[in-house]
Parts: C-alpha cells; sequence; structure tokens
C-alpha cells in the first residue's frame, strides 16, 4: 500500500521527493452500539486495514486532493481559504473538516498540501472508513506542522469535524478506535468522561471474523441522527424524575422504575436500548476478563435483538446474516456492528468452525437475499502512525 500510493503520487504531481506516507486503522466495534453519544461504554478494537496517504507541502495556500477509492474523480482542487463543505468537494469534506476544525482552535496550516489517498477499508462496509480519513488527516496535520495534539484529541477533532462540518452528529468510538488502537487489544471506552482501558483481545481457540453484508441503506446518516435525538428527548424527559447525565448512568432497574417518564413508545425502545446496551458492554468485558467467553457470546447476540426490534437500525440482510451465524456449530456469538442500515456483522467463530461458517453463511445469503457476503477474519492493529 505505501509503494501503491508513493507511486500514485509521483504519477499525479510529478515527483516524489519529500513524500511522507501516514496510515490510520479502521475499526470494528465488539459491542456496545448506540452507546457512545449517551454516555455509556463501547468495545471496539481498531483493524489492520485502514487508509493511507502519501502528503507534501506545497509553497501557495492550495490543496489538491487525490484518492485512489475515487479515481474516476480525478484531483479535487481546493484552497486553505475555502474551507467550507460543498457537494463538489465529494470525499474531501472529511479532510477539508479536519483542517477547518484545527484552524478553529487555533492551528493554522501555513501553506497548503498534496495528498493521495488509498484506503483498504470495503466502501461502506461500516468499518468506519471516514473516521479513519479524519484521524488519518490530523495526524498528517500534526506531523507536518508540528501542532501540539495527542491522540485523543485528534479522536475529538475528528468527531468534531464530522458533527459541525459534515453534519453526522456521530458519536466517539469511531475515531477513539482509529487514533488510541493498540495490536491485539480492544478499547473498553466510557464515553461520558472518555476514561478507558485496554483489554487483550487474542481469543484462545476463536477468530473474530467480519462479514460485509455489501449493503448500505441510503438512510444511514438521517435515520443515525434521528436515533440521537429520540435518545436526547428522553433523557430529558428522564431527567424531570431522576438525577441522571446520560442514559448510560442508569441501571436496567432505575431505567423500568422510572421509564413512565418518557412520553412515547418508540422513544422507551430507544432509550432502553440505550440502557441494556451499556450495561451489556460492561458485563461483557467482565466476562471476557474471566475468560467467559461463552457469556460475551450471549451478550453480543442479546446485542443483535435489542438494535434489531428495539433501536431499530438493523435491516433484512443483516438480519439473515446474524440468524445464519447463530445456526452454525461453533459460533460464539454474532451480531451487527457500527451504525447500523447495512454494512457488516461481528462474530466469534471457534477456529475449527472457520471454514464452515464462511461456507454456510455464504451460500445461505447468497440463496435467501441473491448478494455474496464477504469474509474477514480480523487482526487488531495499532493507531496512526507514519510509515
Ligand atoms: C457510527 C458512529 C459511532 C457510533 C456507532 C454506533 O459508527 O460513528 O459514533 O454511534 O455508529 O454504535
Amino acid at each position: 500500500m505505501k509503494e501503491a500510493v508513493l507511486k500514485k503520487f509521483e504519477e499525479i504531481y510529478g515527483t516524489a521527493d519529500g513524500v511522507k506516507v501516514y496510515f490510520a486503522p479502521g475499526r470494528v466495534n465488539m459491542i456496545g452500539e448506540h452507546t457512545d453519544y449517551n454516555g455509556g461504554h463501547v468495545f471496539p478494537c481498531a483493524l489492520t486495514i485502514g487508509t493511507y496517504a502519501a502528503v507534501k507541502k506545497r509553497a501557495d495556500r492550495k490543496l489538491r486532493f487525490f484518492s485512489m477509492n475515487f479515481e474516476s474523480l480525478g484531483v479535487i482542487e481546493s484552497s486553505l481559504d475555502d474551507l467550507t463543505p460543498s457537494e463538489a468537494a465529494e470525499w474531501t469534506n472529511y479532510p477539508k473538516g479536519v483542517m477547518w476544525a484545527f484552524a478553529g482552535r487555533g492551528m493554522e496550516m501555513d501553506c497548503g498540501l498534496d495528498i493521495v489517498i488509498n484506503g483498504n477499508i470495503p466502501n461502506g462496509s461500516g468499518l468506519s472508513s471516514s473516521a479513519s480519513l479524519e484521524v488519518l488527516t490530523g495526524f498528517c496535520l500534526k506531523d507536518q506542522y508540528g501542532f501540539d495534539v495527542t491522540n485523543v484529541d485528534l479522536a475529538k477533532i475528528g468527531q468534531y469535524s464530522e458533527n459541525n462540518f459534515n453534519g453526522m452528529n456521530c458519536g466517539i468510538m469511531d475515531q477513539f478506535a482509529s487514533a488510541m488502537g493498540k495490536k491485539d487489544h480492544a478499547i473498553f471506552l466510557d464515553t461520558a468522561d472518555l476514561s478507558y482501558q485496554y483489554a487483550p483481545l487474542v481469543l484462545d481457540g476463536a477468530k473474530i471474523i467480519v462479514t460485509n453484508s455489501n449493503v448500505k441503506h441510503s438512510l444511514v446518516n438521517s435515520e443515525y441522527n434521528v436515533r440521537r435525538s429520540e435518545c436526547e428527548k428522553a433523557l430529558e424527559e428522564l431527567q424531570t424524575v431522576v438525577k441522571i447525565a446520560g442514559l448510560g448512568d442508569l441501571t436496567e432497574e432505575e431505567f423500568e422504575a422510572n421509564k413512565s417518564a418518557i412520553k412515547d413508545e418508540v422513544r422507551v425502545k430507544r432509550a432502553k436500548h440505550a440502557v441494556y446496551e451499556n450495561q451489556r458492554t460492561i458485563r461483557a468485558v467482565e466476562a471476557l476478563k474471566e475468560n467467559n467467553l461463552k457469556l460475551f457470546g450471549e451478550l453480543m447476540n442479546a446485542s443483535h435483538v435489542s438494535l434489531r426490534d428495539d433501536y431499530q437500525v438493523s435491516c433484512d440482510e443483516i438480519d439473515v446474516l446474524v440468524e445464519e451465524a447463530w445456526k452454525v456449530d461453533g459460533v460464539i456469538g454474532s451480531r451487527i456492528t457500527g451504525g447500523g442500515f447495512g454494512g457488516c456483522t461481528v462474530s466469534i467463530v471457534k477456529d475449527e468452525a472457520v471454514e464452515s461458517f464462511k461456507e454456510k453463511v455464504g451460500a445461505a445469503y447468497e440463496a435467501r437475499v441473491g448478494k455474496k457476503a464477504d469474509f474477514y477474519v480480523v487482526e487488531i492493529g495499532d493507531g496512526p502512525r507514519c510509515l
């Protein structure tokens, strides 16, 4: 990937002299879905796949972007004097949003950049290609201009730019997982205060498999923002009867005792998911520490049911993948991962069942949905770096 992105840089911009190459990973979330904007816990890990950038400073204030994933768009030009979102800017709205967010924090770039991007996260798969591009941009700005930011700052800046420049009200999980990734570890993050612990995730006798449904429904961003506001409204209603800062502050019992304050059935279901999913995540990490993979898997399955029925962010294709996974001997747990409405599932599968998992789930998916699914045995990697 490094060689490919360098070669392309030379081809597009005429030289590879003085060009630096950077990488930031995508992520998969093991459990704790739609909890990160509710002050709850998440448990994601960085992947070894992600986004690469070849970068060189320019003498003027121009910005030139080229993506090997969107070759037909050609070079997209902009300038440091035009850090505003636009449709014409296409995918460059992500790096431009990060540059804009740096500038807003007093970190002004004093010259432009030539950039070539190349990612190996399957497009629209829910494995955080956009967060990896944001963290990658932030990491590159830090290195090129000497800005004084930590990796946690990179996560916050990435989220801020996605919320305020790109109009997607995401939580912090994806950017945090990309910026703070650690080989062979998942990150147990409390989004209420950003405290975190690394938990080893090399499973004894089992593998983590990501299955790509190869579908992405267009409502993902709009429905995501709707879920978020439903939770905010439910929180306000609950705050009239209990003193809490977020839905993540409630146990299941406290929620059941106070849920009548929520005046709408749909919002009750949304809030229930946020509360129960947070508690499941805490329990799952304890189970993992105790080497109780069986319980971890059961909690993953319960997470899926809750996302499907209460939070309603699954879709038929994903439900087929999960149902078929549950049928296979040797599957410890399986659920949708990421924002929803398509994308990927994550499953824990015993070593000896990996091949039959791929065969059986793949064949059933093709028969029932008419599409091919892709399977990846996941490797957990480190955060952003200069290569
Ligand atoms: C998307 C968002 C995250 C998180 C997940 C759901 O990936 O970017 O912040 O909310 O959905 O868990």
